[in-house]
């Protein structure tokens, strides 16, 4: 057994400048790792509680002093002694000694800082790359990331309503390949906004975030990019998009407030992505179409979609296992997007992973907008064997991180790597192009 000796905490700053934790753990037998916290911008309503100071004097109330201090007493002092190798059990304790069902006593961010950081310490502690350690043999798949190359919404000081075009590598034979295809086509867009006289700056995942004529044009300009890179936009890369609709939905009714002032009821909504997906075959995915209170809205997208495209549910599922099966049983998504910090402990990460393999639901691993340096969800999308991430686009050094982490895993793993490619869209793949 390794026991927890000591945890420590830190107050950083992420990618936005705001502050968040990084949490050391150290065992027994001097054996440590570090764990940072991520934080979002365009959170879900029932998300874990990220604990806030709220004294104004101090980074206009966004300090984490208190969940440092939660971290150095309070969990320090139950889990001291802890073995760092029963994840399952600290998690449980963590959650039990935070006692309410939102993290919100300790603070979601004290608590995955520690349940992570004991996690990483466990890896070297047992001499296994944080991906082995979380996963087992097997632990070989690669995935096929999403990259956000065009940002707006909440993520960019832009008149784009959607908050994420990405684009998908999947067509590549391995993942080196793609992330090369990824960056040339990022590199291509540059060009070509360029070229039309529009702003080159990228928003805060780091894809470029131009003022544009409309929520479409987007689309446009992303596939000329792909063709001018050399490669075949549906087959080498193909499109995903997060409008992440929850942030513009105003009592019941669709506004599109950042561009055209348009309004839209929820099953226009729906058609508006059926339309979408009609002049867009290129398109592969979407998540959170409709917002995380429109149960009916999810629910009329699931069934007329559903069979045709992958459907990811992020505000609404918030990485929570009980509300991610309440939302199986209502019939909503085919896929889950897993952020740790939504819910706070790795155990209830990967139990929400378990979920959507045991019901034939996608899982795609996720950044939030505000990152750090720490490159853990490359590992954990390694272990989770799901084949997929988001992670930001190919520029901004806190989603490099990750990217080159992949980079790592797959000369590590060598003729063992696999990469994911089109195979978890199997499923839609044929309909999407028929
Ligand atoms: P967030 O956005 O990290 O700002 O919450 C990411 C997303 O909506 O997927
Ligand atoms: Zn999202």
């Amino acid at each position: 057994m390794s026991e927890i000796a000591k945890l420590e905490a830190l107050e950083i700053l992420d990618s936005r400048g705001n502050p968040t934790l990084a949490v050391t753990a150290t065992l027994a037998n001097g054996v440590k790792a570090t764990a940072k916290v991520p934080s979002g911008a365009s959170t879900g309503k029932r998300e874990a509680v990220e604990l806030r100071d709220g004294d104004k004097a101090r980074f206009g109330g966004k300090g984490v002093l208190k969940a440092k201090s939660h971290v150095e007493g309070e969990i320090h002092n139950v889990v001291r002694g802890f073995d760092a190798n029963d994840q399952r059990a600290l998690d449980k304790k963590l959650c039990e000694l935070d006692g309410t069902s939102n993290k919100a006593r300790l603070g979601a961010n004290a608590i995955l800082g520690v349940s992570l950081a004991v996690a990483r310490a466990s890896a070297k502690d047992r001499g296994l790359p944080f991906y082995a350690s979380l996963g087992n043999e097997g632990a070989n798949l690669i995935p096929a990331p999403w990259f956000n190359v065009l940002n707006g919404g909440s993520h960019a000081d832009s008149n784009v309503d959607f908050q994420e075009f990405m684009i998908s590598p999947v067509g590549a034979p391995r993942y080196s390949e793609g992330l090369r295809a990824a960056a040339e086509t990022f590199h291509a867009l540059k060009a070509v906004l360029h070229k039309k006289g529009y702003s080159t700056g990228v928003g805060d995942e780091g894809g470029f975030a131009p003022q544009l004529k409309s929520n479409e044009e987007p689309i446009e300009l992303i596939l000329e990019a792909i063709q001018k890179a050399g490669y075949k936009p549906g087959k080498d890369l193909v499109i995903v998009l997060d409008p992440a609709t929850s942030e513009f939905f105003e009592d019941g009714t669709y506004v599109f407030e950042k561009s055209d002032k348009s309004r839209k009821s929820p099953a226009q909504m729906v058609d508006f992505w059926k339309i979408l997906l009609d002049r867009y075959p290129e398109i592969w995915a979407l998540e959170d179409g409709v917002a995380e209170d429109d149960r009916a809205g999810w629910q009329q997208l699931t069934r007329t979609l559903g069979d045709r495209i992958q459907l990811i549910g992020d505000d609404n599922f918030v990485t929570n296992p009980n509300l991610f099966r309440q939302g199986i049983k209502d019939g909503i998504a085919n896929a889950i997007l897993i952020k740790l910090n939504q819910i706070g402990t790795l155990t209830e990460t990967l139990e929400c992973i378990e979920i959507a393999r045991a019901n034939g639901y996608g899982a795609v691993i996720s950044h939030r907008s505000g990152e750090t340096d720490d490159t853990s969800i490359a590992d954990l999308a390694v272990a989770a064997g799901m084949g997929q991430i988001k992670t930001g686009s190919t520029s901004r050094g806190e989603r490099i991180a990750k990217y080159n982490r992949f980079l790592e895993i797959e000369r590590e793993l060598g003729t063992k790597a696999r990469y994911a490619g089109t195979a978890i869209y199997d499923r839609w793949q044929t309909s999407v192009k028929a």
